[in-house]
């Protein structure tokens, strides 16, 4: 009887103990409370769309789809631009031009892929449009484009009025280092916000896919005046027989920036298995992905919700593709 009641008493204090202990711990809680937000900054969008213009063919080399006008967007630019805060509008590159025209007036940023074509409409298309951007911004809009890989190579074309200006290189399916210029400000560009530990480890470490067979030499850009007056080389890099090409550039008067190498490609393609997917390489992915729709917050243009609903690349479903174990992983295709 005893030990029961010991037992009880025991448990009782026990139970005494927790609960003081339980009110006497003080909560520190925040100095102050409010249910009230910051207003936001009123001169940024925070609603930013992204046009991406297709590429002919279905990205799979007549795997997914041999119509003669099909064309494709790799899913991994649509969620490189997502993943930063942005949605996307396809730019079908065989529409009629007047519809491609009244979607310029839905965007706030443009993006250009890779691929390998280098002619006909396609070039075309891209040359009007990149007149527009420069136009658009000429007259205070500011608008970003980020021009990837084809993308580098088609507006270094465009820009220096010279078709023959590419060279071959050998970076096929190959991971790099990229060297920053010296002697560069880049504040405000792609890298500006890059934290300085990964900076650094761009030069030491691989983290740029690249994935061409031609490329700019830092001679022909020094060569083309017109190339030179518009942009500047930020990095370059060796490629496997050591040739140096340019790997990245920034336009010195518009918010225009054109890379040979992938930057969607480490976070969001796996055919190949020399993507790299490093926690650094993710990174960099989302650092230039930031970048470019922070740029995108900046236009001022805000088109009717409706009709960018209406044209969101959400009314369309991507194919799975890389279940074939090469190429892209998911494409878009429109024909
Ligand atoms: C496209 O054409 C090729 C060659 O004729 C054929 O092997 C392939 O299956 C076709 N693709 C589709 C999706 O029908
Ligand atoms: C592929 O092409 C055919 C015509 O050859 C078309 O009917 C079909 O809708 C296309 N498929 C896709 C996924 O676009
Ligand atoms: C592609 O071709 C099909 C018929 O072959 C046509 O219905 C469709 O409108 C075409 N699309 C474009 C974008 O030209």
């Amino acid at each position: 009887m005893s030990n029961y009641i010991f037992i009880i008493s025991t448990l009782f204090y026990l139970l005494t103990q927790l609960s003081s202990a339980q009110s006497e711990s003080t909560l520190l809680l925040p100095s102050e409370s409010s249910h009230t937000c910051p207003s936001l900054n009123p001169s940024l969008n925070y609603r930013p769309v992204i046009g991406i213009l297709s590429h002919p063919g279905d990205g799979a080399s007549g795997r997914l789809n041999n119509s003669t006008n099909a064309s494709y967007i790799a899913a991994s630019y649509v969620k490189f631009v997502e993943s930063a805060g942005a949605r996307v509008i396809p730019f079908i590159y065989n529409e009629p031009s007047h519809v491609l025209q009244q979607k310029l007036e839905l965007v706030n940023g443009f993006l250009l892929t890779g691929g390998w074509c280098k002619t006909g409409l396609y070039f075309d298309v891209i040359e009007d449009i990149f007149k527009k951007i420069l136009e658009k911004n000429d007259a205070g809009h500011h608008f970003p484009l980020l021009s990837i890989s084809l993308g580098f190579e088609i507006l270094s074309m465009i820009v220096s009025k010279d078709r023959n200006i590419l060279e071959h290189f050998s970076a096929s399916n190959q991971a790099s280092k990229l060297e920053l210029m010296e002697n560069i400000n880049i504040e405000g560009t792609v890298f500006g916000r890059f934290p300085p530990d990964l900076l650094r480890k761009l030069s030491t470490d691989c983290l740029a896919m690249q994935n061409h067979k031609y490329g700019l030499s830092p001679e022909k850009f020094q060569g083309n005046a017109d190339l030179h007056n518009f942009f500047e080389i930020l990095t370059t890099t060796a490629d496997e027989d050591d040739k140096v090409y340019v790997s990245t550039m920034q336009a010195r008067n518009y918010p225009v920036t054109v890379s040979q190498w992938n930057p969607e490609k480490n976070a969001f393609e796996w055919a190949s298995n020399t993507i790299p997917h490093s926690e650094d390489a993710i990174q960099v992915t989302q650092n230039v992905a930031n970048f470019f729709v922070s740029e995108a917050r900046k236009s001022s243009n805000r088109p009717p919700k409706q009709t960018v609903l209406d044209n969101l690349i959400y009314n369309y479903s991507p194919t799975f593709c890389g279940i074939a174990g090469k190429g892209y992983d998911e494409v878009y295709i429109f024909t």
